[in-house]
């Protein structure tokens, strides 16, 4: 026993010696110092020998155990040494510098949108969503828009092949929404109808998301973009309510020294419509080519909320009043950072969006 492990001992330690990467030394352990490895063999063995060989044995073979592991920790440290002054092949360098991690960003018209949202948080409005796929009902029809109305000129769009069927109950006459043609929305304005709905008075929110619209696309059009919507009904809202809420919307996101001016617009859902627009930060009114001369900027298009679009979602028009807005997202960076072309924003270029 003694002379086999006498072997053992130098046969390790030479292989040891012999040893140069980090796996194969981690090999070595298992076969030297490892569960089926000679040595614990060996030592498991000690219980069939007498007491005094046991004792023998047993102290020499624990003695080349210490050994082995002694060993085994130096020949790690020399090694790990070396992998990192490069001084054996398998090294790294750690005077390398280390690979930059590429960190995304929010796009520009999400980040537009998030702050035209907690503006109007701030207010006391909520935040919803809907669908971007539109039944004609919502999108025209519930906004006083009837098939054959001009105002639908203004609106060409992408219809969804689904002919219009219904066999369900017609109530008063009045076919449901569902039984109307779908189309890809071409304003956030349907859920004005849609909010309305669902909730009584009173009514606050805003209504982030995408349009569509069929358009020739070139630097200021583009086929789908985003709109922001709002929409404010309780018992005695005035055009003042609407002024002071959008002038204050103004004051935040362009600047507190900003002055306001509502004109005349037409709307088919609101009357009266107006048309906000805002004083040229860059010629602060003077003229200049941002605000083509005329010392003014539009931003959106709002009124106050028609009797029949209320009407039509079961609230008495002769106890609540309304305000409603819309504006277009894209816009809005492109007038605040000299943005000259709308199609920035959906063509990813790196070198626009990191600037945002
Ligand atoms: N939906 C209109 C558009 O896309 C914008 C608009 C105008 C929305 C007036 C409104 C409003 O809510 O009151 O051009």
């Amino acid at each position: 026993m003694s002379s086999l492990l006498d072997a053992l001992q130098s046969k390790a330690l030479a292989e040891l010696a012999s040893i140069a990467d980090l796996k194969n030394l981690e090999d070595w352990r298992i076969l030297y110092l490892g569960k089926k490895s000679q040595l614990n063999q060996a030592l498991r063995s000690l219980s069939s020998l007498s007491i005094e060989e046991r004792r023998q044995m047993g102290a020499q073979a624990n003695q080349l155990k210490a050994l082995l592991e002694s060993s085994l920790e130096d020949k790690k440290k020399t090694l790990q040494q070396a992998q990192l002054t490069g001084t054996k092949q398998e090294y790294f360098d750690i005077t390398l510098p280390g690979r930059p991690l590429t960190l995304g960003r929010l796009h520009p018209v999400t980040q537009t949108i998030r702050e035209i949202c907690s503006i109007f948080s701030g207010l006391g409005f909520q935040v919803v969503e809907g669908p971007e796929v539109e039944w004609d009902y919502y999108n025209f029809e519930s906004l006083n828009i009837p098939p054959g109305h001009p105002a639908r000129d203004m609106w060409s769009t992408f219809w969804m092949d689904v002919s219009p069927r219904w066999s369900g109950p017609v109530s008063q006459g009045h076919l449901p929404a569902q039984a109307s043609p779908m189309l890809l929305r071409t304003h956030t304005s349907p859920m004005q109808t849609r909010v309305m709905e669902k909730t009584k008075p009173p009514v606050r929110v805003v209504i982030p998301g995408k349009v569509y619209r069929y358009e020739a696309t070139d630097a200021t059009h583009e086929s789908q973009f985003h709109q922001v919507e709002g929409l404010a009904v309780d018992e005695g809202i005035t055009l003042a309510d609407l002024k002071g809420t959008l002038y204050e919307f103004a004051r935040r996101f362009f600047g507190s020294d900003r002055k306001a001016r509502f004109r005349c617009d037409y709307f088919p859902f609101v009357e009266p419509g107006v048309e906000m627009a805002i004083d040229c930060w860059v010629c602060k009114g003077a003229g200049c080519r941002l605000c083509g001369q005329s010392g003014w900027i539009e931003i959106l298009g709002a009124g106050m909320v028609h009797p029949h679009v209320l009407e039509r979602v079961g609230y008495d028009s002769s106890k609540y009043t309304g305000f409603a807005f819309g504006m277009g997202v894209e816009r809005m960076p492109m007038l605040k950072n000299g943005i000259d072309d709308i199609r920035h924003f959906f063509t990813n270029d790196l070198r626009f969006l990191r600037q945002f």
